[in-house]
């Protein structure tokens, strides 16, 4: 790779996307697309594109990610998150190019009692999962230079996310019910960033190195208990206090996609391979928070 690889990232304007222009700002050459001026729902029309950029790294962090609207929107869902990323595999083999390429956690079933490792067998419980197992196993079966990381619970300072939904509805709401039945681990854009800038900088062309990686914060929650955490986190005005978290079952909300109970991912094959770990999931969620207070204060001209 040389000193100033040409850097694409697609899906710059999303949640990862963001941190991703934030941590590799210094790499390389970064290009940013978006929807705009490459849309995955043409999967085709990237080929031209990526010939003409030639980048020597490609971070996709573009998917369809309503997890619920894909129940009704399969076949959209399918072109974005598995017929785009064997067109991105395939434009990067021909370039020797490196695909980062970002997964999840509804690739499971949810009814593994410990958590999850890369050898286990998938089995997706909603249309969302299907489409990203699609994906990986495009990327896979291409066979270039490729790194898919499955991330869980994903949030951030930006787009749409469960802490940021949270600290709107327990800024009006004296009470909330929070699912408590489901297990996995909140991880920050930030940290999934950062990590993945830090394997990039260490990767060695070694082909053994290749393949599918858990990429989580360390540790283990319910949706109730990361809604707690974040009210505990969070600097209340004066005369405001934190809601009431009432935990209730899945059944007590019903989504038209079913969530696995158990989708808590094993990060040793990360750690073992590149040395890398992100935080724990509280850790985490404080750096966050930091992140959004300082632009809230920039806002406000503080
Ligand atoms: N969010 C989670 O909880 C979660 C959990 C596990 C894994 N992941 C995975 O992590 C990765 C990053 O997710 P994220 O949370 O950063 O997602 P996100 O915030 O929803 O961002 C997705 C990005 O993809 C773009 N996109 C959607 N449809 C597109 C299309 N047809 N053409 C081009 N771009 C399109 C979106 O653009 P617009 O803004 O224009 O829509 C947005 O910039 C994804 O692979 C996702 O599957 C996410």
């Amino acid at each position: 790779m040389s000193d100033k690889p040409v850097i694409l990232i697609l899906g710059a304007g999303g949640q990862v996307g963001t941190e991703l222009q934030r941590s590799f700002a210094e790499a390389g050459e970064v290009t940013t697309w978006d929807r705009k001026i490459a849309d995955l729902s043409e999967a085709e029309v990237l080929r031209p594109l990526i010939r003409q950029l030639q980048p020597e790294i490609i971070l996709n962090a573009a998917a369809y990610t309503a997890v619920d609207r894909a129940e009704t929107e399969p076949d959209l869902a399918m072109t974005i998150n598995g017929v785009a990323p064997r067109v991105l595999a395939e434009e990067a083999a021909k370039l020797d190019a490196l695909l980062v390429h970002y997964s999840t956690d509804y690739v499971f079933d949810g009814s593994k009692k410990s958590p999850w490792v890369e050898s286990d067998a998938t089995n997706p419980l909603n249309t969302y999962g299907r489409t990203k197992l699609a994906g990986e196993r495009a990327i896979q079966e291409v066979g270039g230079k490729h790194l898919v990381f499955r991330t869980s619970w994903v949030y951030g300072p930006h787009g749409h996310n469960f802490l940021r939904t949270m600290l709107r509805l327990g800024s009006e709401r004296d009470e909330l019910k929070i699912v408590d039945d489901q297990f996995g681990a909140p991880t920050s854009s930030l940290a999934i960033a950062d990590a993945t800038r830090a394997i990039v900088d260490t990767l060695k062309a070694n082909a053994a190195d290749y393949g599918v990686y858990h990429m989580t914060c360390g540790g283990e929650t319910t949706w109730r208990r990361f809604a707690e955490e974040i009210f505990a986190q969070h600097m209340w005005p004066d005369g405001r206090k934190a809601p009431q978290v009432i935990p209730i079952s899945s059944s007590e909300y019903p989504t038209p996609a079913m969530r696995p109970a158990n989708s808590v991912l094993s990060n040793e094959k990360l750690q073992a391979t590149f040395g890398i770990a992100l935080p724990d999931w509280q850790s985490a969620l404080s750096e966050t928070m930091k992140v959004i207070a300082s632009k809230d204060a920039a806002v406000a001209g503080i």
